[in-house]
């Protein structure tokens, strides 16, 4: 035998020799898959030599808040600081799409032929409340995915007050302001 045949058959006897042991390696079919459900785990309200208090459930640490609690929480009061926020959240995270003033005219929009981010000026938008537009954030609406992981309860809010303010900005009369603004945007904008 040459030395490379000798190489070539040690190699094979030694895989050979180390290859799985069977019996482990097929068990019995387990097709109502028991050998999961019996695993060591400690089930809600079982004892557990483990910690201390000899609980197997532990108590969480104090201020937790429930996970989906979050979303029933009282909206803040709008404020001048909540509405720099919003501002900021939403030329972050809103206007790549909705476009920088709202109006829905965006880079993203050119490529979105299917149906485009729309203006958030239209009339039935002007007329959501604040929490549905939270609600949209939050669970996102049909081609728009949810920014709940992105933005928090607060500052969703505050993209919404914001959002108010935008669209009232684009959308009232001149006739409709106070004197006082009527001669502040004439003198800005004669
Ligand atoms: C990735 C692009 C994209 C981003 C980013 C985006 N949107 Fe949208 N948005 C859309 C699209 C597309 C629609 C229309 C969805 C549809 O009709 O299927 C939409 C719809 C909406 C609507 C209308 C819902 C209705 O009732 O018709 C509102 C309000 C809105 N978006 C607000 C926001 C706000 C606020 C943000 C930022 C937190 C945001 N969007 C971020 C793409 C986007």
């Amino acid at each position: 035998m040459t030395t490379r045949a000798l190489l070539v058959v040690s190699t094979l006897f030694a895989l050979a020799s180390t290859s799985c042991d069977e019996s482990v390696a097929f068990r019995e079919p387990d097709p109502q898959l028991d050998r999961m459900l019996e695993q060591r785990r400690v089930d809600p309200y079982d004892p557990s030599p483990v910690f201390e208090d000899g609980q197997g459930m532990r108590r969480p640490p104090d201020g937790v808040v429930a996970h989906g609690t979050e979303r029933n929480s009282p909206p803040p009061p709008p404020t001048h600081e909540l509405l720099d926020i919003g501002r900021a959240r939403f030329e972050t995270f809103c206007a790549a799409c909705h476009g920088i003033l709202g109006d829905g005219n965006s880079v993203v929009a050119t490529k979105m032929p299917l149906r485009k981010p729309p203006s958030l000026h239209e009339q039935r938008l002007r007329d959501l409340p604040p929490p549905a537009l939270v609600a949209v954030m939050e669970n996102g609406y049909g081609l728009m995915p949810s920014y709940a992981d992105a933005i928090d309860r607060r500052d969703r809010f505050a993209v919404a007050y914001y959002l108010k303010a935008l669209q009232l900005s684009r959308g009232t009369k001149s006739v409709d302001l106070s004197p006082q603004d009527r001669a502040a945007l004439e003198k800005e904008a004669p």
